[in-house]
């Protein structure tokens, strides 16, 4: 990607005001989100931030459009094993169905799995679907055993 590119797609955490820039819009594309009133939204973005760098959302917005196209979130959990040690997990990573291919995603599992790093993570894991898998390896990550679920909706 060139210069102007790289600041075109910038990645950034969340910010309250993404909520006008078709953010929850954009979380449809990936499962069921029905709409999100504004106090909704304000009190469950003031729930992450007190997290602090526990549990960060990355986006990219196209600063052309003022759209955000690309997202994806880091939860840092905190553990007894592994001499008190965190694990970061992945989830909700979704690029705008017309902004696919251009490395975004990519960029976006970057972000995420630098601040793991950052913050002194062993380990990030996810769960992704057969199709998917591929971008995840070029995105440094390898299959390992098997995801399990149970939904209570
Ligand atoms: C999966 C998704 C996030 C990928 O985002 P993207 O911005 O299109 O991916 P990138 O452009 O960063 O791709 C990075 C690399 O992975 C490859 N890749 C991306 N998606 C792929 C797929 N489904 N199958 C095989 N390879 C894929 C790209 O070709 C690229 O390869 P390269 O580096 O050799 O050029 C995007 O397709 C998406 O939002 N899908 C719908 C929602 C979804 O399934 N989210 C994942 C939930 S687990």
């Amino acid at each position: 990607m060139q210069n102007s590119e790289e600041e075109k797609f910038r990645a950034r955490r969340l910010e309250i005001t993404d909520k006008g820039k078709g953010f929850i819009e954009l979380l449809q594309q990936l499962s069921v989100c029905d709409s999100v009133s504004d106090k909704e939204f304000e009190d469950r973005f003031g729930e992450i931030e007190s997290l602090g760098d526990d549990h960060v959302i990355c986006v990219i917005e196209d600063e052309i459009s003022g759209k955000i196209i690309a997202t994806g979130s880091v939860f840092i959990e905190k553990k007894f094993l592994r001499n008190c040690g965190k694990v970061g997990h992945v989830e909700d990573v979704v690029v705008d169905s017309s902004a696919r291919g251009k490395q975004l995603g990519k960029k976006v599992i970057n972000f995420l799995t630098d601040h793991a790093r950052c913050v002194g993570c062993y380990k990030v894991i996810l769960d992704c679907s057969v199709e998917n898998k591929v971008f995840y390896e070029k995105c440094g990550f390898k299959q390992k055993e098997v995801q399990m679920a149970m939904y209570f909706v």
